[in-house]
């Protein structure tokens, strides 16, 4: 993969693109003023000029120039952003159907319910959890791939009637993996042949002891088909949570990442957004992956029009000129600089989505590529 012209390289070394084609001749290459130069003619001329290279990717480096410093007194704290995860048919979506069924947030009832992969609810103590409809580990896989960090809490479901199966320690190890605490709900209590115990005996087995056996797993019992014990799974998450002690700055210009996007034949492109730090509005100008837009309305699951919405919030946001892929990171910029960030990620994309940049040449010559 080729990167950059041997002229470009010369501007961000703030020597002449002469002196780079001399030192290059002294070493047998020929290179010409426009050449680009792969990876390792990269290195070798930056090493040169005393300067050492570092690939970073293009989102890395285009989100790099956005991000805002937080002041310690702006920091609030956030609901917890919960990822559900276990074996299949062990009851993840049951349990999420009865969460949202049975915590509305007062008010905002009688919206238009839609399916925006993910909720935010308020438990009966009044508290918000934010919940990620992840269809499975894949998703959450995938999304740690492209370096989304989204899920503070993992919820495992195993199923009582049944064992710890092969994706339920898939999704033990993948939060394990991501250092993100777990909470277990064993479910489908209701069931004649459940058997709580053998859950628990099977979880340590695996080194993973739950607080009724003396560790410190969080572990709840419970029905998602009868709604019993989920109150109590709640207040699990929400303790779990209180020991995280999560904080994000609202005072700011929202940034956060891309749940999912689809293109609505009426409506234009819809995005799922989870806002991380900052707040989002209407007018602001997104920049997601490599579209952009103007955020025109914004929606909560339930089909709610926002006006706003701050850290933990997941909002679907029409506007954007494309669809970003789930994991994208998006910002807050001004329309110019969103044009120019969309099309160079876009550019870069074509060209395998890696430059070569130094960060600390960058900020001496205080520019960017
Ligand atoms: P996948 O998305 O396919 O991985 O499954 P899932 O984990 O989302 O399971 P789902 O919620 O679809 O539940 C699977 C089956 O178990 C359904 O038939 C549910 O009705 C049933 N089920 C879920 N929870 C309970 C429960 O607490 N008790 C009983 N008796 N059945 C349950
Ligand atoms: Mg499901």
């Amino acid at each position: 993969t080729e990167f950059i012209s041997a002229n470009d390289l010369a501007t961000l070394l703030g020597v002449s693109v002469n002196e780079v084609i001399s030192k290059c001749l002294s070493f047998g290459m020929f290179i010409a003023i426009n050449q680009r130069l792969d990876a390792e003619a990269i290195t070798f001329i930056a090493d040169e000029f005393g300067y050492e290279v570092e690939f970073i990717s293009a989102e890395e480096e285009t989100s790099i120039q956005l991000e805002q410093e937080d002041k310690e007194e702006d920091l609030v704290s956030r609901a917890p952003i919960v990822t559900i995860m276990g074996h299949v048919d062990h009851g993840k979506t049951s349990l999420l159907d009865y969460i949202r069924k049975t915590n509305v947030t007062q008010g905002e009832a009688g919206g238009i319910t839609q399916h925006i992969g993910a909720y935010d609810v308020v438990t009966s103590s009044g508290k918000r959890i934010t919940f990620l409809d992840t269809p499975g580990h894949e998703a959450f896989t995938a999304m740690r791939a492209r370096g989304a960090k989204v899920t503070d809490i993992a919820v495992i479901v195993i199923a009582a009637d049944d064992s710890v199966m092969p994706q339920t320690v898939e999704a033990i190890n993948h939060a394990q993996v991501a250092g993100v605490p777990m909470v277990f709900a064993i479910n489908k209590i209701d069931k004649p042949d459940a058997n709580p115990n053998k859950i628990k005996e099977a979880l340590a087995n695996m080194n993973i002891l739950v607080e009724d056996w003396g560790g410190k797993y969080q572990c709840q019992e419970l029905s998602a088909k009868k709604g019993i014990g989920v109150e109590d799974l709640l207040e699990k998450i929400l303790l779990e949570a209180e020991f995280l002690d999560l904080k994000a700055n609202p005072k700011k210009n929202a940034t956060g990442t891309v749940i999912e996007a689809s293109l609505d034949k009426g409506k234009g492109y819809l995005a799922t957004v989870l806002v991380q730090s900052g707040t989002l509005k209407i007018g602001d100008m997104v920049l997601a992956g490599s579209h952009y837009g103007k955020v025109k309305a914004m929606l909560d699951y339930r089909g709610n029009k926002l006006t706003k919405a701050g850290p933990s919030m997941p909002v679907q946001i029409l506007g954007l000129n494309g669809a970003p892929q789930a994991g994208d990171k998006f910002n807050v910029t001004t329309e110019r600089e969103a044009k120019e960030i969309a099309t160079r990620r876009e550019q870069l994309l074509r060209e395998q989505g890696i430059r070569a940049i130094k960060r600390t040449t960058l900020n001496e010559l205080g520019r960017r590529i």
